[in-house]
């Protein structure tokens, strides 16, 4: 039997690569995203994707996600919590909306996914992989509510690892520094800077001299569900060019 992924923020950037990883390599895929036109895109001419339209922010269409996996696919090997929201605001400039906002969406979507799906991933000893950020391990400037949601989105898959290693369910968190994909320009606007200056100095100012592509992103994820990475959970992975060293 085929195995099955589930990946949010289907419909660009990371999400799409992650798409075209799992699909190549024979999976099942559940494509969640919020804009339909784009989602379909996304998983255009790939007959063994379905997509799911809608808001994770809420409990309900979650375990609706879950459902539709097994009764498409009758089986989940991993759950992608790639979805995410950046404000780039501190906490002067932050409205309690960006605040809940970013709390919904960057952690409290992961957990309601996570928690549906965890009796599918305890009967196929699958993973869930959560996309982080290095700003999950570090403070960045101007991202406060951005910092504190990845900040929890990493011990919450540290929390979740101890709870379900011994079920055979492996929870690991990949923090990318800057890649190549539509929120670097939602950046640059919310900071009044000009994109492809932003882009010059990202690459210069990575020791690799270059920004990570959501390919490369996709491809660790693509590590961490295989059978041959079962021993590694509970960790979070640095994919940034060494920025972070
Ligand atoms: N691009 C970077 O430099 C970078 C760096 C570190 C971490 N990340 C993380 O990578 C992940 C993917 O981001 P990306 O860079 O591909 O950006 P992106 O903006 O292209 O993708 C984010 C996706 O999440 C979806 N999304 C947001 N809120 C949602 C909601 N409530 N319901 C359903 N879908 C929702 C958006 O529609 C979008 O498709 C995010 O979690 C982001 O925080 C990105």
């Amino acid at each position: 039997m085929k195995k099955c992924v589930i990946i949010t923020g289907a419909s660009s950037g990371i999400g799409k690569a992650l798409v075209n990883t799992y699909s190549d390599n024979n999976y099942n895929v559940i494509a969640v995203g919020r804009d339909e036109k784009r989602t379909q895109l996304a998983i255009e001419n790939k007959p063994n994707a379905k997509a799911w339209i809608g808001d994770i922010t809420n409990s309900k269409n979650c375990n609706d996600i879950i459902k539709l996996a097994l009764k498409e696919f009758g089986r989940i090997d991993t759950l992608i919590n790639n979805a995410g929201i950046i404000y780039r605001y501190n906490a002067n400039n932050t409205t309690d909306e960006q605040w809940h906002d970013s709390i919904a969406t960057n952690l409290s979507a992961p957990f309601y996914l996570s928690r549906a799906a965890l009796p599918a991933l305890i009967k196929s000893k699958g993973s869930i992989i959560n996309v982080a950020s290095d700003w999950g391990l570090m403070g960045g400037k101007d991202a406060l509510a951005y910092c504190a949601s990845k900040g929890g989105l990493v011990l919450m898959t540290k929390a979740m690892a101890l709870d379900h290693a011994g079920q055979g369910v492996t929870v690991n968190a990949i923090c990318p520094g800057d890649v190549d994909t539509p929120m670097l320009k939602t950046e640059a606007a919310q900071r009044q800077v000009d994109y492809d200056q932003a882009m010059i100095s990202n690459n210069s100012d990575s020791p690799t001299g270059r920004i990570t592509l959501p390919s490369e992103v996709a491809a660790l994820a693509f590590y961490l569900s295989s059978d041959i990475a079962a021993q590694i959970t509970g960790t979070t992975i640095s994919i940034d060019g060494g920025n972070t060293a």
